[in-house]
């Protein structure tokens, strides 16, 4: 059985740090990478992590990751609240697939309220913080591996 995990990351994220940090904090996207791919690492799986600003790339990752991967852990920034594309694409992926964010996206404006995401993913991870990304590791280890 494979064990790569690939972990996307959608528009805007790369700014993490410095973009609205009040709400996302201070963390860099390298910091909650590195953090996912050291847990990762340590229960003996690898990680691919894309961060793109455009929706083709993500969608193409997915594509490729069928059959390859065993996961695909996914923060797809607002293409969660528009992007039917995605979720179609989500939906083609036989594997684990964990959504995450960092806020609490129920909690904020009504348009991030709907997320075209959720019904092809196993589950959704938000409101955390730097800890929503540790944990969407977790819940792949458990859905790999059940205690
Ligand atoms: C986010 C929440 C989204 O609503 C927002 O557009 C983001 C980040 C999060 O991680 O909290 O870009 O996915």
């Amino acid at each position: 059985m494979s064990r790569e995990i690939l972990l996307l990351s959608g528009p805007n994220l790369d700014l993490l740090g410095t973009r609205s940090p009040e709400i996302y904090g201070t963390s860099t996207l390298e910091d909650h990478v590195g953090r996912f791919t050291a847990l990762a690492g340590a229960a003996e799986f690898t990680v691919r992590h894309v961060q793109s600003n455009f929706e083709g790339d993500l969608i193409e990752e997915i594509h490729a990751a069928r059959g390859r991967c065993v996961a695909i852990v996914i923060n797809a920034g607002a293409l969660t609240h528009t992007s039917w594309a995605l979720a179609d694409a989500l939906a083609t992926f036989a594997g684990i697939k964990v959504e995450v964010h960092l806020s609490n996206p129920a909690a904020r404006e009504p348009f991030r309220h709907v997320s075209t995401l959720a019904a092809v993913v196993n589950g959704s991870i938000a409101g955390f913080g730097p800890t929503s990304y540790e944990l969407a590791f977790e819940a792949v280890r458990q859905l790999v591996s059940p205690d």
